[in-house]
């Protein structure tokens, strides 16, 4: 352990993982964290999958708190902060991780009603309430980390318009929220992953496009400009780690592609 977060409380919503074999973003997340020091709140609508994540960083010998809440139910939003508060009384990081895609999701006149109402109470209105409810206690307490979980899709065609435009919603509460709780000494920022090994790109798309999971994966890798193919929920991980540490206290308003140069070349 290095301390990079030494001593921080963090909320990682969305640190269980879809079932699959690679390591999903949040719980890479929510490793990353404990291993550099924080106590992390693993929160997740399925608690098995967050306490998996706690029971790793325990193994590990970190210290984590499992906790189940659905972000699309205000009532669960404000128990969870309310939790972490009766728990540690302060709240120094939160990741908005939680993100999903529709099967009624596709171009704009495709796309249905359904895919656009599911897709924008996740991906976004989860987010909203989540950076409201965590901005009164850290703006009270002039500190605090919001890092907001996007997709290079918010910035690129990708086919799936409501998820496409919810993540661009979820950048410019990114900039709304870093501009409006900057004299507050909040930072928010948002992370945009590309390609990515992880079970919801890989296992979650597969079967959708009609590949096996190898295909998927040669298909998918040979997309990415830089040398070596998709990244991993690591790369993802180690840069939500360097935003959300002290070494990021100047950055704040920051929509950082992690995706090996996918976004020079489509973006
Ligand atoms: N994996 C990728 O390749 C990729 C690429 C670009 C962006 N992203 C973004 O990364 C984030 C997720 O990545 P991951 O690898 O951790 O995905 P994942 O699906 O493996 O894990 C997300 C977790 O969120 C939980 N969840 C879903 N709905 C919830 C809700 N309503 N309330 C609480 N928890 C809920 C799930 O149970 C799951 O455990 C998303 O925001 C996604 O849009 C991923």
């Amino acid at each position: 352990m290095s301390g990079r977060l030494a001593g921080k409380v963090a909320i990682v919503v969305g640190a269980g993982q879809q079932p699959g074999d690679t390591i999903g973003n949040g719980r890479a997340i929510a490793l990353t964290f404990a291993r550099e020091g924080a106590e992390v709140f693993c929160v997740d609508r399925i608690a098995e999958r967050a306490e998996d994540t706690a029971a790793m960083i325990a193994d590990a010998g970190g210290s984590a708190f499992a906790h189940a809440a659905d972000i699309t139910q205000l009532a669960d939003i404000e128990t969870l902060v309310a939790a972490a508060l009766a728990r540690w009384s302060r709240i120094d990081i939160l990741v908005n991780n939680v993100g999903v895609g529709s099967p009624g999701d596709g171009p704009s006149h495709k796309a249905t009603d359904d895919a656009f109402d599911q897709v924008f109470a996740i991906n976004f209105t989860g987010a909203r309430r989540l950076t409201r409810a965590v901005l009164a206690p850290m703006r009270a307490a002039e500190s605090g980390v919001i890092l907001n979980i996007s997709s290079l899709a918010s910035i690129a065609g990708a086919n799936m318009i409501a998820y496409e435009i919810s993540k661009a919603a979820l950048n410019r509460l990114t900039t709304a929220t870093a501009q409006g709780s900057a004299s507050k000494g909040v930072r928010c920022n948002a992370i945009l992953p590309g390609l990515m090994d992880t079970p919801m790109a890989i296992q979650g798309t597969a079967a959708r496009d009609g590949r096996g999971l190898d295909e998927q994966r040669a298909a998918r890798a040979a997309m990415v400009p830089l040398k070596g193919g998709m990244g991993s929920a690591w790369d993802t991980a180690n840069a939500a780690l360097f935003l959300a540490s002290d070494e990021a206290r100047f950055i704040t308003g920051v929509l950082l592609p992690v995706d090996g140069g996918a976004s020079v070349r489509v973006g």
